[in-house]
C-alpha cells in the first residue's frame, strides 16, 4: 500500500495510526518515492518545541523547482501547468504548458541573478494573479532567493513595513492590477512605500495595465526586455533542507505583522502530499483555487502543491462579482474545472445573488470542492453543497493557517463522510490535541477546548523573521510541549472537529486575519482620538465585521462625527489597507477597564454583537458605569 495515496477509509486509520506510531518512518517513505532529491537526508526530524527547534531531512539538498518543473517536462512537457484567465472575460485565456513556465522561470532567474540577487537574499513580491507572480515565486526558488509576497491590496505603509522588516533587496511588482472594472495603481503604492525602504536596490516591474508611470533612473526597469535578452535555462541553486524558501507576512494579536519563515525540503514533501491527498487528484483534472497568491493558500494550493504533483493550476486574475455574479461558475463551465477552492466569505456573497447566476452554468465538470480561510456556516455549506456541487461533490473544509505551511485538518473527499461546518480529521502525521484552561490535554469525545498540535509536522513554520523569541512565546508557551494554533475546537461523539473560531485579538474578516492591535494603533493616530478598542461582530458575508469603540481627546470640539468616521477610516486603509475599515465606529465616553487597565474586550464583543442581557462577569470592571453608557449609544 502506498502512504502517498489514500484511497479508502479503512485505508485512511490505518494509515494515520502508522503516521502516528512511526512519523519518521511514515514521511521518510513519502519523502523517498515522489521527489527528486540531490542528496538524500542523514536525519529525518530532530524537534524541541521548548527552544523551538524543528528540523526535517537534514543533510538532504534539493531544488523545489526541479521538484515542479524539471521532471515533468518528459513526461509532461506540453500539458498546462498554468491556466491564466484574465480579468477581462473577452481577454482570451492563456495556457502555459509545463516546457513553457519552466524557461519563463529560468529567464526571470537569469535576470534576478544578472541583478546581483543571490541564495538567501530576499525578494519582496507584489503583484496582481498574473502569471509572472507565480514565476516570480518559482525564480526566487529556482536561485534559493527568498520570496516574501505581499498581497497586492495592502497599502504601501503596510508594504513598507514588510520589505523592511525582512530587509529586502528587491521588490518585483507591475504598472498596475486590474480587479472587476477598476485598475489599481501599484507601482505608485510602491514608489510611495520605497520612500521608506533603505535596502530596496531594485525594482523589476511588469507591464500589465499599459498606464504610463514613474521609472526611478537607476533603480526601477521594465521586466519584459530583460526577460526576452535572458537565456531559457538556469541551473537551479542546490538548497539544505532546511534553507528559507519563503517569508510570508500574516497578522499577529499584538504588535507588528509576523514574518513567518518556511523551509524547503519539509514544506514541500507536506505540500505535495496534502494536494494529491485532499483534493484526490488524478490527471487530467483541473484544480483551481480561487485565493490569492498573496495569501498561503495561494502560495500552497495554487503553486507549489498542484505543479509538485504535475497538474493543471487555474490562476484567475479577477474577482467573482465582475462582469456579474456568474463569473465564477462561467469559469467553471468554459474550462470543464474539476476541483473548485474557496472561501466561505465568497459562497456567502454569491448566495445573495440570483440562484439563476450559478443555475445557468454548466457545471457538472466538478468533482470536489473546497472550502478555506475562516468556519464555513451551515447554510453557505449547504448552498454549496446543494447548487454548486449539487449533492455530488464532496466538500472539504480544510482547516489550516499561514504558520502550517498546509492543510492539517480536512476531511479526503470521497473516502471521509462529510459532516456540515465539521473539518473532520486530521492529516495522517497530524496529532491534534484538544486543552483545558489549565493546560490540560482534553481527552475523550464530545469535548471542546483550545486546538494544539503535539507533534511536528514538515511544513510548519521554523521561526517568524528576525524574531524567534516572538516565535516561541506565541505559539509554544501557552501550552507546554505543544504548538498552540489560536482557534477553539470541539470533537463529536465519532472524534470529527469542528473549529470554532480564534480565541485571541485575531478577527478574521471576509478571510483575511486581522489583528486588533495594529488597527487600534492606526486609529489613535488621528490627531482627535485619545483611544480606541476593536472587535469582531457577526456580519452574514463577512463572516465578521469590525466594531469600533473610539474614546476622543476633547468630544466638544468635534461637529461633524461621520466625517470623522470618514477619516478614521481612511487612517485604517492607509496604514493597512481597505480590508481592515471598520463597518461601525461608536464614539464612547470611556471604555470598559479592568483595575489593572486592561481593556475587557469580551464585553465590548457583546455589545457589539447584541448581546448585551449576558455580559458575564463585570466584578474587575474598574468602573462598570462606562458600560451601561455604551450599551445605551449602540450603533
Ligand atoms: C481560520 C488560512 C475554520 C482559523 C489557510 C485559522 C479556519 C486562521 C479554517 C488561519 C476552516 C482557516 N475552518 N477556521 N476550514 N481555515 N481558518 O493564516 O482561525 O490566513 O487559525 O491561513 O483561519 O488563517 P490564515
Amino acid at each position: 500500500m502506498s502512504n502517498y495515496h489514500i484511497k479508502t477509509f479503512e485505508e485512511y486509520f490505518h494509515i494515520y495510526r502508522k503516521s502516528v506510531r512511526e512519523p519518521e518512518n511514515f514521511w521518510e517513505e513519502v519523502a523517498e518515492e515522489h521527489f527528486v532529491w540531490r542528496k538524500r537526508w542523514d536525519n529525518v526530524l530532530r524537534w524541541d518545541f521548548s527552544k523551538p527547534e524543528i528540523a526535517w531531512f537534514e543533510g538532504a539538498q534539493l531544488n523545489i523547482t526541479e521538484n515542479c518543473l524539471d521532471r515533468h517536462l518528459r513526461t509532461r512537457g506540453d500539458k498546462t501547468a498554468i491556466l491564466f484567465e484574465p480579468n477581462n472575460p473577452n481577454e482570451p485565456a492563456q495556457h502555459i504548458t509545463y516546457t513553457e513556465l519552466y524557461e519563463r522561470v529560468c529567464k526571470m532567474a537569469n535576470v534576478l541573478k544578472a541583478k546581483g540577487i543571490k541564495k538567501g537574499d530576499r525578494v519582496c513580491i507584489y503583484l496582481p494573479m498574473i502569471p509572472e507572480l507565480s514565476v516570480a515565486l518559482l525564480a526566487c526558488a529556482r536561485i534559493g532567493a527568498i520570496h516574501s509576497v505581499v498581497f497586492a491590496g495592502f497599502s504601501s505603509t503596510a508594504l513598507s513595513t514588510r520589505i523592511n522588516d525582512s530587509s529586502c533587496k528587491m521588490v518585483i511588482t507591475s504598472d498596475g492590477s486590474y480587479r472587476g472594472n477598476k485598475s489599481i495603481d501599484l507601482k505608485g503604492i510602491v514608489d510611495e512605500a520605497l520612500e521608506q525602504c533603505p535596502t530596496v536596490e531594485s525594482v523589476l516591474v511588469v507591464n500589465r495595465v499599459g498606464s504610463s508611470i514613474h521609472m526611478e533612473q537607476g533603480r526601477d526597469e521594465w521586466i519584459q526586455p530583460l526577460l526576452d535578452a535572458a537565456q531559457p535555462h538556469c541551473e537551479p541553486e542546490v538548497m539544505e533542507a532546511e534553507d528559507p524558501l519563503f517569508i510570508l507576512y500574516t497578522s499577529g494579536s499584538t504588535g507588528k505583522p509576523k514574518g513567518m519563515v518556511h523551509t524547503t525540503a519539509g514544506y514541500m514533501v507536506f505540500i505535495a502530499y496534502t494536494f494529491k491527498n485532499i483534493f484526490q487528484y488524478r490527471e487530467p483534472d483541473i484544480f483551481w483555487c480561487t485565493a490569492d497568491i498573496g495569501w498561503i493558500t495561494g502560495h500552497s494550493y495554487i503553486v507549489y502543491g498542484p505543479l509538485l504533483n504535475g497538474a493543471t493550476s487555474v490562476l484567475f486574475e479577477g474577482v467573482p462579482s465582475y462582469p456579474d455574479f456568474g463569473r465564477f461558475w462561467e469559469i467553471v463551465e468554459k474550462h470543464s474545472i474539476t476541483h473548485f477552492y474557496t472561501a466561505p466569505t465568497a459562497i456567502r456573497a454569491l448566495a445573495k445573488e440570483d440562484l439563476n447566476y450559478v443555475e445557468k452554468y454548466n457545471l457538472s465538470s466538478l468533482k470536489v470542492l473546497g472550502s478555506v480561510g475562516e468556519p464555513i456556516n451551515e447554510e453557505a455549506w449547504h448552498w454549496y453543497n446543494d447548487h454548486v456541487g449539487k449533492k455530488k461533490s464532496p466538500i472539504v473544509d480544510t482547516w489550516w493557517q499561514t504558520e502550517t505551511g498546509g492543510i492539517l485538518i480536512s476531511p479526503i473527499p470521497y473516502v471521509t463522510p462529510t459532516k456540515p461546518t465539521y473539518a473532520t480529521l486530521p492529516l495522517p502525521g497530524i496529532q491534534p490535541a484538544l486543552m483545558d484552561e489549565n493546560g490540560q490535554e482534553i481527552k475523550g469525545n464530545q469535548v471542546d477546548g483550545r486546538l494544539c498540535v503535539k507533534f511536528p509536522w514538515p511544513s510548519m513554520a521554523r521561526t517568524i523573521w528576525g524574531d524567534h523569541e516572538r516565535y516561541r512565546t506565541t505559539y509554544f508557551t501557552a501550552f507546554e510541549g505543544k504548538y498552540f494554533t489560536g482557534d477553539g475546537a470541539l470533537r463529536d461523539e465519532v472524534g470529527y472537529y469542528r473549529i470554532t473560531g480564534r480565541v485571541d485579538d485575531v478577527i478574521i474578516v471576509s478571510g483575511h486575519n486581522l489583528g486588533t492591535a495594529p488597527i487600534e494603533d492606526a486609529i489613535n493616530e488621528h490627531p482627535a482620538v485619545a483611544e480606541s478598542a476593536i472587535v469582531g461582530f457577526p456580519h452574514d458575508v463577512k463572516g465578521n465585521a469590525l466594531y469600533g469603540f473610539v474614546m476622543l481627546k476633547d468630544v466638544g470640539e468635534v461637529r461633524d462625527r461621520d466625517n470623522l468616521r470618514k477619516e478614521i477610516n481612511q487612517q485604517i486603509s492607509d496604514r493597512i489597507g481597505p480590508i481592515a475599515k471598520l463597518d461601525k465606529i461608536q464614539f464612547v465616553e470611556g471604555l470598559p477597564k479592568t483595575r489593572s487597565g486592561k481593556i475587557m474586550r469580551r464585553i465590548l464583543r457583546k455589545i457589539a454583537g447584541n448581546e448585551t442581557e449576558n455580559l458575564g462577569d463585570t466584578s474587575t470592571l474598574l468602573d462598570p458605569e462606562v458600560v451601561q453608557q455604551i450599551i445605551k449609544d449602540r450603533l
